[in-house]
């Protein structure tokens, strides 16, 4: 085979060649130009395969494996670059191999279809990115564990319907968002018992006459097992799909942290200063500094909702099996894990690198009435029922702020015009301190209990880490 017709892998049936306008619209090799490995890496395996079941001879799977390699080499020196009118990687690097071993460059497709190759080059990508988003989301969650050490005292408004509610340790609202980020990497986790699947084997829909080893490939390719379905294992999209979602709730919840350090570092809260290296300045105003990474965190969180979204879209009308539609995954899957690996990584570097001012965070509970419902407690300690402690602190608070006092520096005669109830130790139990050390409960704000949790959150870590590296190897 020569010319046009090798060029294309589907020649011979045609008398004429594709539009010039409709065969770029249909070329992907600009996008899956990186799925080269993988591809070479798939068609090492099948080539062996094919010699060990004899479906071609020893020497011919011999000669197919050191073109490959040679072409690996090439590529990876920039010796070689693919014709960027090649249809996709898979022809390209086919066409390479015809160019180095001749005729027999056409052997390696025997019972092999496109898209059965696609679809696991498109797994062995993912699985090796998962283990980088891994290593990173771990990394994360470290550094917030090691920042909620350091401040388990650290008082600070624990906010509902962004108005001050009770007071909690910075530690604690650390953890909270590190519980989300434990959750994402339990879900990438889960996610790769699906990705390890192999369709290789299956074709181009239907299975192979000739007597090919598919727990061979699934071996070779360190998968777990061959698809067990040829026609789902070329149109199943459903592990990019998951992928895309749990990348996308990861971005919101980056988002949601993000949020709170665009808030927290404004001069009305505050709370932090992020460093200089992960924020920008004004070309107009000269004493500005803004928050651009958090803000563009939080905006790419909008771009993984929508490729979520694209993706189920391209799916939900395709019938089985494979469609050109499908050719679009890697566009959305590329395009999402392109930003959520440096969005972990940034999220990482400004946590570590921002300064916390804790100071203005106790300030901020100073007459904000959020240790309201400690005297409520104290009330009910001593018999009240809740609800009519409930409704006394409230006249207490609604005196207050017509006689301009706070609630910690009312006296003790103050209080008992409300309640005969109250003794001295009352007027300790409305500093946000005791208030932050009495909520004891297991996932409490309390120092102690928010120790224990950092000591869960930390096993929990250190088996993630196990499982994935096992999962992973
Ligand atoms: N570039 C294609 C894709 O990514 C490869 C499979 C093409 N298969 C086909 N039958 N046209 O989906």
């Amino acid at each position: 085979m020569q010319g046009q017709e090798q060029a294309r892998m589907w020649g011979g049936r045609f008398e004429k060649s594709p539009a010039p306008e409709a065969e770029a619209f249909a070329h992907s090799l600009p996008t899956d130009m990186r799925l080269w490995r993988q591809d070479i890496q798939v068609s090492l395996a099948y080539a062996r395969m094919l010699g060990i079941r004899g479906i071609i001879s020893h020497q011919e799977a011999n000669l197919l494996v050191e073109g490959l390699l040679e072409i690996a080499q090439e590529i990876e020196k920039g010796l070689w670059q693919p014709d960027p009118s090649a249809e996709d990687i898979h022809t390209a690097i086919e066409n390479r191999l015809y160019e180095k071993v001749g005729a027999l460059a056409g052997k390696l497709h025997t019972a092999r279809s496109r898209n059965d190759q696609v679809a696991t080059d498109t797994r062995l990508y993912l699985k090796q990115y998962i283990n980088g988003l891994a290593g990173n989301l771990i990394g994360l969650v470290g550094t917030l564990i090691e920042l909620a050490k350091q401040h388990t005292e650290t008082l600070m408004p624990g906010l509902t319907h962004q108005q001050h509610a009770q007071p909690v340790s910075l530690a604690h609202h650390l953890m909270a968002h590190a519980w989300a980020f434990m959750r994402d990497l339990e879900r990438l986790a889960d996610s790769v018992l699906r990705v390890k699947v192999c369709p290789l084997g299956s074709g181009a829909l239907a299975g192979a006459s000739f007597p090919i080893d598919r727990e061979l490939l699934a071996n070779e390719l360190e998968l777990d097992e061959p698809a067990p379905n040829s026609m789902d294992a070329v149109s199943d999209r459903d592990f990019v799909a998951e992928h895309l979602f749990l990348c996308a709730l990861l971005m919101v919840h980056l988002s949601r942290l993000a949020q709170e350090l665009i808030l927290w570092s404004t001069p009305e809260y505050g709370f932090v200063e992020l460093d200089d290296a992960y924020t920008t300045g004004s070309s107009l105003m000269p004493q500005k500094k803004n928050p651009d990474i958090a803000e563009l965190i939080r905006g790419r969180s909008a771009l993984a909702i929508g490729n979520l979204t694209a993706m189920l879209t391209l799916l939900k009308g395709l019938p089985l099996t494979y469609h050109r539609d499908l050719q679009d995954d890697k566009t959305l899957l590329f395009a999402t894990n392109d930003f959520v690996l440096p969005a972990v990584r940034l999220m990482k570097q400004m946590l570590e690198t921002a300064r916390w001012h804790t100071e203005r965070m106790r300030q901020a509970l100073q007459g904000d009435f959020s240790t309201a419902t400690e005297l409520a407690d104290y009330l009910v300690r001593k018999g009240m029922p809740f609800r009519e402690a409930h409704h006394l602190v409230g006249q207490i608070v609604r005196d207050c702020l017509q006689q301009g006092k706070t609630l910690e520096t009312l006296t003790l005669s103050d209080l008992k015009r409300h309640s005969p109830l109250f003794e001295e130790d009352a007027l300790q139990a409305v500093q946000p301190e005791a208030a932050l050390h009495a909520r004891t409960t297991y996932g409490g704000t309390a120092p102690e209990a928010v120790q224990h949790q950092i000591e869960l959150a930390t096993h929990r870590l250190e088996y993630l880490h196990l499982l994935l590296s096992e999962l992973l190897h």
